[in-house]
C-alpha cells in the first residue's frame, strides 16, 4: 500500500503585471493524503462565527474580547493573573525579562522540548544550562539533575511539562527556594493538566502556555502566561507593549488620554479575533482532555501487548492533558524505516524531540556536545510520536497498533537482517 498526494492548487492572483495585464500564476502544492495524521485542530462553526463577529465589530487588537478571554483563562487554571500573548515563545521571553536576567546568567532547562524553550533564554543575554531528564519512563527534566547543574551563576529554572505530564514540581520549588532561583514552567503541553490538585502553569513563579494549531486548544498563533505576583504581571503586562503604561483599549475607554514607556518593551500583543477563538477553544477544553485521555487508555491496553515498544508515563491518577502519545521503541528498531513503513501506511507520525543541545547552532554557539546528556539522548533517539488527537476513534488506535506491530516486525527483522 502506498500514500497518494493529493493536488492542491492555489491561485496567486498578485502576479506580476506585464504590458499592462494583471497575470494569474497557478501554484500546485503537493500534500500527501493521510489516512490519519498526528494531530487535527477541532475546529467548528462557532469558531468562524465568533471570529467572523470580531471582524465585522471592527476592534481588532486587545480589547474587550481578550479581556474575557484572560479572565476565562485565569478561572480556568485559578491564577491570579492571566496576560494573553502572541505565542509561547514570547510569553516566555516575557518571564525571562521580567525576571531581570541578563549576560552572565544561568537558567537550567531540559534540552528534550522545543527549541523555544531554549531560544527563550537567550534573548534575554543569559544561557541556557540543559539538565537531563529522568529516565525512559518519566521524560521530564530530572530535579536532582537540575540541583546538580546549579552554579554561582544561576538565577532561574525552567520546568517543561512533557506532553502534559507534571514535572515533579514539589522538589524543583523546593531546589529552587533553597537556592534563592525562579522558576517558570512552560505549560505549552499542559493546559487542564493538574499536579496536587493545582493546574500546571500556577505551580511556580510564572507558567507559560502555547496555542500553535497543534496544541489541546488553539488561536492559531497564541499564548497565555500566568502569575500569581502582582508585580510580575505589571512588569509583563507593560513590556508585551512597548513598556507603555496604557494600551488603546484603555483609551477607547476613556481610561486615559495618553502614556509613558516606563522600560524597553516589545510587540507581543494578540489580537480579538485570536482571543475570539480562543475563548471557544477553552469552552472544550476539558471535554477533549477528557476524550484524549479515554483514547490513550485504548492505547495503552492495546500498546502492552507489544514487547518492542514502552509507553512513558502511563496513566497519572489525576487528569492531565495527554498532548501527544509518545512511544519508545527498543533498541534494535530501525526507527526511520518504522516511520517509512507507518507513512507508507497512511499514518503520520513524529518525534519529540531533537534535543536542543545537539542543533549545530548550540554545538558550535555554546559548546554543547554529545555525551552531555545520556538519557535525554538515549530517549530521544527511540522516540517516535502516534496520531492523538479528540476527533480520533478507537477503531483509529486499533489501526494505529495494529500497524505499528507490523511495521516494528519489519523494522526489527531489517535491521538483523
Ligand atoms: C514545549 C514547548 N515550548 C514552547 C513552544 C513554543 O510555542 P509557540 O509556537 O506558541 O511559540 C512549544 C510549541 O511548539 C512547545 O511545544
Amino acid at each position: 500500500m502506498s500514500v497518494s498526494a493529493e493536488s492542491i492548487r492555489i491561485t496567486n492572483r498578485i502576479g506580476q503585471k506585464k504590458n499592462g495585464l494583471r497575470k494569474t500564476r497557478e501554484t500546485e502544492i503537493a500534500q500527501i493524503a493521510w489516512r490519519l495524521r498526528l494531530f487535527e485542530p477541532d475546529i467548528g462553526p462557532e469558531e468562524i462565527e465568533s471570529v467572523t463577529r470580531v471582524i465585522a465589530s471592527g476592534m481588532l487588537s486587545m480589547g474587550a474580547v481578550t479581556e474575557q478571554f484572560e479572565d476565562a483563562f485565569s478561572k480556568f487554571t485559578g491564577a491570579r493573573h492571566a496576560l494573553a500573548v502572541t505565542n509561547a515563545t514570547a510569553a516566555l521571553h516575557l518571564a525571562h525579562h521580567a525576571m531581570g536576567v541578563g549576560p552572565g546568567d544561568e537558567v537550567i532547562v531540559p534540552a528534550l522540548t522545543f527549541v523555544a524553550t531554549a531560544n527563550s533564554v537567550l534573548y534575554t543575554g543569559a544561557t541556557p544550562v540543559f539538565a537531563d531528564i529522568v529516565g525512559p519512563h518519566d521524560l521530564n527534566i530530572d530535579p536532582e539533575d537540575v540541583a546538580r547543574k546549579i552554579t554561582p551563576r544561576t538565577r532561574g529554572i525552567v520546568a517543561v511539562h512533557y506532553a502534559g505530564y507534571p514535572v515533579a514540581m514539589d522538589r524543583i520549588m523546593e531546589i529552587a527556594r533553597a537556592h534563592g532561583l525562579y522558576v517558570v514552567e512552560d505549560a505549552s503541553h499542559a493546559p487542564g493538566s493538574m499536579y496536587r490538585g493545582r493546574s500546571a502553569g500556577t505551580l511556580s513563579d510564572i507558567g507559560c502556555f502555547s496555542f500553535y494549531p497543534n496544541k489541546n486548544m488553539t488561536t492559531a498563533e497564541g499564548g497565555m502566561i500566568v502569575t500569581g505576583d502582582d508585580e510580575l504581571a505589571e512588569r509583563m503586562r507593560r513590556a508585551r507593549s512597548h513598556g507603555m503604561t496604557t494600551v488603546t483599549w484603555d483609551r477607547i475607554r476613556g481610561h486615559a488620554h495618553s502614556y509613558d514607556v516606563t522600560g524597553l518593551g516589545f510587540n507581543y500583543r494578540i489580537d480579538e479575533l485570536r482571543s475570539a477563538l480562543g475563548l471557544i477553544q477553552l469552552n472544550r477544553l476539558a471535554d477533549n482532555n477528557k476524550r484524549r485521555r479515554d483514547l490513550m487508555q485504548r492505547y495503552l491496553t492495546n500498546l502492552v501487548r507489544l514487547p518492542m515498544i514502552q509507553v512513558p508515563f502511563g496513566l497519572p491518577d489525576e487528569p492531565v492533558s495527554h498532548h501527544i502519545c509518545p512511544v519508545l521503541l527498543a533498541k534494535g528498531i530501525d526507527r526511520k524505516r518504522f516511520m517509512d513503513g507507518m507513512r507508507e501506511a497512511g499514518i503520520q507520525t513524529s518525534i519529540h524531540y531533537p534535543p536542543t543541545h545537539l542543533f549545530s547552532y548550540y554545538r558550535e554557539g555554546f559548546g554543547c556536545r554529545e555525551g552531555m546528556l545520556p538519557i535525554t539522548e538515549s530517549v530521544a533517539r527511540q522516540e517516535v510520536t502516534l496520531p492523538l488527537y479528540p476527533g480520533m476513534s478507537t477503531a483509529d488506535v486499533e489501526e494505529v497498533v495494529l500497524t505499528t506491530e507490523k511495521m516494528l516486525e519489519a523494522s526489527f527483522a531489517l535491521e538483523r537482517g
